[in-house]
């Protein structure tokens, strides 16, 4: 187990990733393997894994479906195992004597500056030693009140506030398989937590904009923290990419908003109530604070001390992830969707290429590039609209000075361009054919009342249940045109709703949130569908949020995991052998959770502790098959 340092040092990662350089016999050679599996495929040639892909007979998928279940507990199929670690409350990068998890909410802001935060997301293996151990970092989305304090907000402190705070961002935990038994390494030197107070910087374009200046950072450089880190992505330098999703819901707004507050959908109040204690989220006092949140933050999980870096190039949005292709001349491509009704797809592409010397060498290769956003034709055709100030509308006379201002306001830019609105894009990947999925998981006000109608690429009215679209760029991953098509409509076949019901070939599942593609390039579908209306209408039969696996090639789909009650699954990660795959559970309980009140915490659900106190905790789930072979044969 690797926890010297010296060798994490970025020297140590500098030379080119090609996987044809490596050679077995160090550690830093077997990161660098990593680094080149990380893009992909895109650098490297087959992989082991992807070798023995080639011998599953009829089809990429090797398991028995899972039945659909609303059981309390979660399902994997025959010959599958699975353990639950690294559960909200559970300390990072120590051992637990002074900060263990009181399961009564009762643990102090400073334990959960130092524990795993709530409501865990996008999370990614960064290999340390082969597939044996290794850095998982993870997404802690937003928090529930009702869970996260022991009398939720009868009383409102500044003390909780932090701990709020606290409980939000980013964890990076070391882990390591023990005998066929992985376990979170305390106390360890990688283990690290990056907050909504953590040290961040701007960097890229908006860097000293006017409207990013506040009265703390009258520079426009230094903002504290990372929020709502909704899906991440990971580049092929070997750091975590993790996305500000519903930032905008953590500010208080006034009376009157400018008409850029109210295109951001800024209102008065806010349910998380930060604000009342913390001045920074008060946009009357600090109007500019929200244009600092929205961003694609860059983490080096390898250097505990790295500062994490807003990449403001990539643009602002509520930005669901991001997600790295790349060109035959090694520039980068990053895709990212804005999940929020009648929002857009962007990609960025970077000015420069790819250097070899890791994340020291690419240190500002995300800062130059351009942006561009989707515009989905009724042809089946399709083209990238350039975010450029100067270019078509975006000029001063239509309130972008420079393109500082562009990139801040991306969604009012992209408006003007004509861009396609689309039914809340999710997750991004690219398969190893190079189509590019996007998970559009419903949108319950298309053509509603002065909302869009359907289109080709969002067709449905009232869109329960969501579809995953996916195009070819014309030749590479920075062409500005595409041709599209949609892969799987969502819905149970059996609706009398004609418009609810879908075409999936194999099991049905509804409001796709994440994807996944694995190294042998089978796609994982996870679920987000309310857990309001879980159960009812056009939900009905689709019983707990699960996670799916489809083959990209016949489009054939089957059920692999069932969440616990309440729950949704999102984010899935595996190690480079492809024989562990790591899954997040994310809220399982809600909506009993959602009350911001303790009463009755395990209403809905008491996963996975089970035990007659506590309180449902969002946790990471660890899933092997029990012969050790590759999760999804
Ligand atoms: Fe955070 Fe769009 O799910
Ligand atoms: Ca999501
Ligand atoms: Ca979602
Ligand atoms: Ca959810």
């Amino acid at each position: 187990m690797a926890k010297d340092f010296s060798l994490m040092e970025d020297s140590n990662r500098s030379s080119n990733p090609s996987i044809h350089e490596v050679s077995p016999l160090s550690r830093r050679t077997v990161l660098r393997a990593s680094l080149g599996a990380l893009a992909g495929g895109f650098f490297a040639p087959l992989t082991a894994v992807a070798a023995a892909s080639a011998t599953v007979a009829g089809g990429m998928i090797g398991f028995k479906s899972v039945p659909i279940s609303t059981a309390d507990t979660i399902s994997v199929p025959e010959g599958y195992t699975y353990q639950v670690i690294a559960p909200w409350g559970d300390p990072v990068g120590m051992s637990g004597e002074n900060h263990a998890f009181k399961d009564d909410g009762s643990n102090s802001a400073a334990h959960q500056e130092n524990q795993i935060g709530m409501h865990h997301d996008g999370i990614h293996f960064f290999e340390q030693d082969g597939s044996k151990s290794g850095l998982l970092a993870m997404n802690h989305e937003y928090v529930d009140h009702g869970l996260l304090f022991t009398d939720g907000m009868a009383t409102w402190t500044a003390e909780k506030v932090r701990k709020s705070q606290a409980a939000h961002g980013v964890s990076i935990v070391e882990v390591e398989d023990k005998g066929g038994k992985w376990s979170v390494v305390n106390p360890s030197p990688w283990g690290r937590r990056i907050t909504a107070s953590t040290r961040t910087e701007l960097s890229g374009p908006v860097v000293g904009h006017v409207m990013v200046k506040t009265a703390a950072d009258p520079a426009g450089r230094v903002v504290l923290g990372t929020l709502n880190n909704c899906a991440s992505g990971i580049t092929p330098w070997g750091t975590y990419l993790t996305a500000e999703e519903n930032f905008i819901n953590y500010f208080s707004g006034g009376d009157s908003l400018s008409e850029h507050e109210k295109r951001w959908g800024m209102k008065k109040g806010s349910s998380y109530r930060w604000h009342e204690h913390d001045a920074r989220f008060d946009a009357v006092k600090n109007p500019n604070e929200p244009n600092r949140f929205g961003w694609i933050v860059e983490i080096d999980p390898y250097n505990p001390s790295s500062t994490p870096m807003k990449r403001t190039a990539m643009g602002r949005g509520a930005h669901e992830g991001a997600t790295v292709a790349v060109t035959k001349d090694k520039r980068a491509v990053v895709y990212m969707g804005e999940d929020a009704r009648f929002e857009y797809i962007y990609k960025f592409v970077s000015r420069d290429a790819i250097k070899p010397g890791g994340a020291v060498a690419n240190a500002s290769l995300l800062d130059h590039g351009t942006l561009y956003v989707a515009k989905f034709n009724a042809d089946g055709k399709g083209e990238w609209l350039a975010l450029t100030h100067g270019q078509g509308p975006l000029t001063a006379a239509n309130g972008f000075a420079d393109q500082a201002e562009v990139l801040i306001k991306a969604r009012q830019a992209s408006d003007l361009l004509g861009a396609t609105k689309m039914d809340r894009p999710e997750w991004v990947e690219v398969d190893k054919e190079g189509w590019v999925y996007a998970a559009l998981t419903n949108n319950s006000n298309r053509g509603g009342d002065k909302q869009p109608v359907a289109d080709a690429a969002n067709p449905r009215a009232n869109n329960t249940q969501g579809n995953i679209i996916r195009w070819k760029e014309d030749g590479d991953f920075h062409a500005t045109s595409f041709a599209w098509a949609h892969f799987v409509m969502a819905g149970d076949p059996s609706l009398e709703r004609a418009e609810a019901k879908g075409n999936i070939k194999g099991d049905m599942f509804s409001c796709p949130d994440g994807l996944w593609i694995d190294a042998r390039g089978l796609m994982w579908i996870q679920l987000d569908m309310s857990t309001s209306a879980m159960g009812k209408g056009d939900l009905k039969n689709m019983g707990n949020n699960a996670m799916l696996a489809a083959d990209p090639r016949t489009g054939e789909v089957r059920r692999f995991l069932v969440g616990p009650s309440g729950c949704e699954v999102t984010g899935a990660t595996a190690t480079p052998d492809g024989k562990t795959m790591f899954v997040n559970i994310q809220h399982p309980g809600e909506p009993a959770n959602e009350s911001n009140n303790p009463a009755n915490p395990r209403a809905i659900s008491n996963w996975p502790d089970q035990k007659p106190t506590g309180r449902p905790r969002s946790a990471t789930v660890v899933i092997r098959k029990i012969d050790g072979g590759i999760i999804g044969t």
